[in-house]
């Protein structure tokens, strides 16, 4: 129901992989376009599928989904809520690199709509992570959220200042400042190219230190540090795939396969 690259890709690639196959739906050329109900559309999958993968621009509207039918359901991206399956690349990208997760981590960009953040702080939280929230004072982390994360027990800073983290992070977590969810251009102008992150920049850096992105990025992360060692966000997206076949087998109550638990 909304736009979407390396979810869907990466869902469509890890079923296949499994020896699945896999029904495209997109809300543009369906009936969506003629008025049909969400209820009424997820009726139909239930005849047609065995588990679902949704994306919708309504906060909410996976739950109500897998309130709706009887199939296991995934929540892909709902408005500017959650993404726990990008939460769960992400973790296995921080896990890989430094092989633990009780780490410095800077979480940068639109921390109010940026779905992405809201579940992989909730995660990190969890795991003992310390985190820096930097964006500008109106894309903050939702006071909601702020509040779950202290009650785990979570160490928070909050700054509006990228550079000055550069120095001490062990994970910096760039996002695109999301667009489409501002209710209107001005704000939105406001606030756009506020956060760059370029080659220069990352002197301080420690050695370790990885920079991370769910992408798609628009301006955060210039092209210079694609070939710095820090870079590991197109890394990051293809390990969607062995993290979806997993998360996959598991919702199906499937032996996960020898080649993702390599
Ligand atoms: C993100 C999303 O859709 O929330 N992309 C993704 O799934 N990898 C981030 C974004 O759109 O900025």
């Amino acid at each position: 129901f909304e736009n979407s690259t390396r979810t869907r890709m990466s869902f469509e690639t890890a079923m296949k992989r499994l020896g699945g196959s896999v029904l495209n739906f997109s809300s543009a050329g369906s009936s969506v376009a003629k008025g049909e109900t969400l209820y009424d559309t997820m009726q139909m999958i239930e005849g047609y599928a065995d588990v679902v993968a949704i994306r919708h621009p309504r906060q909410g509207a996976a739950q109500y989904s897998a309130d709706s039918i009887g199939l296991p359901v995934l929540n892909a991206g709902d408005g500017a809520g959650n993404h726990p399956t990008q939460t769960l690349l992400d973790l296995f990208t921080i896990k890989q690199a430094h092989g633990r997760l009780d780490l410095d981590v800077t979480l940068v960009g639109d921390l109010r709509y940026g779905r992405t953040v809201h579940s992989l702080s909730h995660a990190l939280a969890r795991f003992g992570a310390r985190l820096t929230l930097v964006s500008p004072e109106t894309l903050g982390m939702p006071p909601e959220i702020i509040g779950d994360l202290k009650a785990a027990g979570c160490d928070i800073t909050v700054s509006d200042d990228l550079h000055a983290q550069v120095a001490t992070a062990d994970v910096i977590y760039m996002t695109r400042i999301q667009k489409e969810r501002f209710p209107d251009d001005d704000e939105y102008l406001k606030v756009a190219g506020i956060y760059k992150l370029s080659k220069a920049d990352l002197g301080g850096a420690k050695g370790s230190m990885i920079i991370i992105h769910p992408l798609p990025r628009v301006d955060e992360i210039d092209s210079d540090v694609d070939d710095t060692a820090h870079a590991l966000y197109f890394e990051q997206a293809a390990n969607g795939v062995v993290t979806r076949m997993a998360l996959l087998c598991r919702m199906l109550d499937a032996d996960i396969p020898d080649e993702v638990t390599a």
